[in-house]
């Protein structure tokens, strides 16, 4: 394979590929006669850019059934998203409850306000990848402001009962901080029906918009202070930051050019059908499974967390046989130089689920497909594994 070649990709929980040609052609025909900056000048062609990223946001609120178009917040990534709700939200002294499921972009944020004694923090623990709604029930204190959980296991796929947590959660009084980095696009999220009141995601992943695109919702109930305060296009006079959403949290030329693609990508995920892209990757995955169960545990690979396909996303870890002779990094690199297969290897940035399924530090392999994945490319995946697995490379 020449280095420029294309791979099997099998790393769509880091971000999709390839995308949508739709999502192609828009960034394409942007680029090519809007990019011009949105907000700040009252010509023709920035106007077009603005309208570009209204209409987004309105494709947005249609398709999370949000409250109102101005409620959504376009983001660097997902990480910012989550930055952004947590240290604009949490007071000294609150309580937090988050998960041992979570990737550094919400337990880095978190361990730090622990560590310097702005919060104090509770942290679940998962069984086989899943929490139960009822956990975070008993975690809840007249102190506890946040609960900022993840929808989907980024290393695990394993998707979490959102809905029943966020009833608990509202009840209670405190705030819903949900990381959707692996759900949106491919699990159902209605905020009509589930009082969320953070939703954070990556336009990137199951939305299949560029890297550099990431959004928030920001419910009625969550008042966040914004920390990236600058130009906001319109009323300039004023000496501090527009308090009003979505300006309040969006300082800073925006990224038009990525979102002009993510909106093609909404559109190519709605007419697809978000559950018609989940059941294709996980009816990929469950050949792996197969595989597993039937052979691979013969030589030692073994799933990563509770298979269950119903409350699965196109994710999946296998934990090698052993550290000496099939080390996660080697695999992934033998996978890739040998065979032309990308996936990604080692602790997947979220250190403490490997630490609870005992795959700290050396991490796992996880393959996760998209939409454009077909059999044959996870049959070469297994192909390759088998060989690996018998040593003859
Ligand atoms: N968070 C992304 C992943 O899981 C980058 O690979």
């Amino acid at each position: 394979m020449s280095t420029t070649a294309v791979p099997i990709y099998l790393d769509n929980a880091a971000t999709s590929f390839p995308k949508p040609e739709p999502v192609y052609l828009a960034l394409d025909q942007f680029a090519r006669t809007s990019l011009a900056n949105p907000g700040r000048s009252g010509h023709r062609m920035a106007k077009e850019a603005e309208r570009t990223i209204e209409l987004a946001r309105s494709a947005l609120n249609r398709f999370f059934q949000g409250e109102s178009a101005n409620r959504w917040i376009f983001t660097l990534n997902c990480t910012d998203a989550l930055n952004i709700a947590i240290k604009g939200s949490i007071q000294p002294g609150d309580h937090v409850i988050t998960s041992d499921l979570e990737h550094n972009s919400v337990s880095r944020p978190l361990r730090r306000l622990e560590k310097d004694g702005v919060i104090t923090l509770t942290r679940l623990e998962s069984s086989e990848g899943y929490l139960d709604a009822d956990q975070v029930r008993l975690a809840l204190t007249p102190q506890t402001r946040l609960v900022a959980l993840t929808h989907a296991v980024n290393v695990l796929g394993t998707v979490q009962p959102i809905e029943a947590i966020a009833a608990i959660v509202r009840e209670a009084g405190a705030l819903l901080l949900v990381d959707a980095a692996q759900s949106a696009g491919v699990v159902p999220i209605n905020l009509k029906s589930t009082p969320i009141d953070l939703l954070a995601f990556p336009g990137h992943k199951a939305l299949y918009g560029p890297t550099g695109t990431g959004v928030l919702y920001v419910g009625r109930r969550a008042k966040l202070r914004p920390w990236r305060e600058g130009g906001t296009g319109g009323d300039s006079k004023s000496v501090l930051q527009p308090e009003e959403l979505p300006f309040a949290l969006e300082g800073g030329t925006p990224n038009a050019l990525g979102i002009a693609g993510l909106a093609a990508g909404i559109e190519w995920v709605t007419r697809q059908g978000v559950e018609q892209n989940r059941l294709h990757e996980v009816a990929l995955l469950q050949r792996v499974v197969d595989w597993v169960e039937a052979e691979g545990s013969g030589y030692g690979w073994n799933v990563a967390g509770r298979w269950d396909a119903a409350s699965h996303v196109g994710a999946l870890s296998l934990i090698t046989p052993n550290l000496d002779d099939f080390h996660p990094q080697v695999i992934s690199d033998i996978l890739d130089t040998s065979f032309g297969i990308a996936v990604r290897s080692g602790l997947h940035c979220s250190p403490y689920i490997h630490q609870r399924i005992g795959s700290f530090p050396d991490g796992t392999v996880r393959l996760s497909p998209g939409p454009f994945n077909t059999e044959a490319h996870i049959d070469a995946f297994l192909e390759a594994l088998q060989a690996i697995s018998v040593g003859i490379l």
